[in-house]
């Protein structure tokens, strides 16, 4: 089976507290993959481990063929992130707030006219972030991880 995601045993503990415990998954490519669980189960948390945001305690993951955490920026290349609720520029446009992302991954710019249209913002795309309304923001956070079109996309909450 070709997966492009798996875990082994991740495990996260903060002091005496077990926020991810020995979690074994296995993502297929082109699948899509749900965590599903309550309040504080983890799920969170173990998105933030696939991203190098929060150091696993135990356990290691593969994303692609590719070991963390030997090849975490090879893994960041390829995946388009939405964790919680994004942050952004107030006070520049949703149009230079996805530039600013192109420009740290060194894309076309086309791309931002993509990603804008991709999630139905082309209209809005000179209206200051800070006067967007949560739908807006919301669509936002997912432009930017849709820049670019990347193989693997992980969303929290979108
Ligand atoms: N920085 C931290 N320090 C201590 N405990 C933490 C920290 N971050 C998260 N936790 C705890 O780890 C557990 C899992 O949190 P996480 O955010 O992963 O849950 P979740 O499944 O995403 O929940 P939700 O559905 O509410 O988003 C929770 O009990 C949380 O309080
Ligand atoms: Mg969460």
């Amino acid at each position: 089976m070709d997966h492009i995601i798996t875990t082994e045993q991740l495990t996260k503990q903060y002091k005496n507290f077990t926020s991810v415990n020995h979690v074994s998954i296995h993502v297929r490519r082109g699948s899509i993959y749900a965590l599903l669980g309550p309040n504080g189960a983890g799920k969170s948390t173990t998105m933030k481990m696939l991203l190098g945001l929060t150091a696993p305690t135990k356990g290691r993951f593969t994303i692609d063929g590719k070991q963390f955490p030997g090849d975490r920026l090879k893994i960041l290349r390829e995946i388009g992130s939405f964790i919680e609720a994004p942050s952004f520029y107030a006070n520049l446009t949703g149009r230079e707030n996805l530039d600013v992302i192109r420009r740290i991954l060194g894309l076309g710019q086309n791309t931002v006219e993509d990603a804008l249209e991709l999630v139905g913002l082309s209209e809005f795309g000179d209206r200051l972030a800070k006067k967007y309304s949560l739908g807006m923001k919301q669509r936002l956070g997912l432009a930017g991880a849709l820049l670019g079109r990347p193989p693997i996309l992980i969303l929290d909450e979108p």
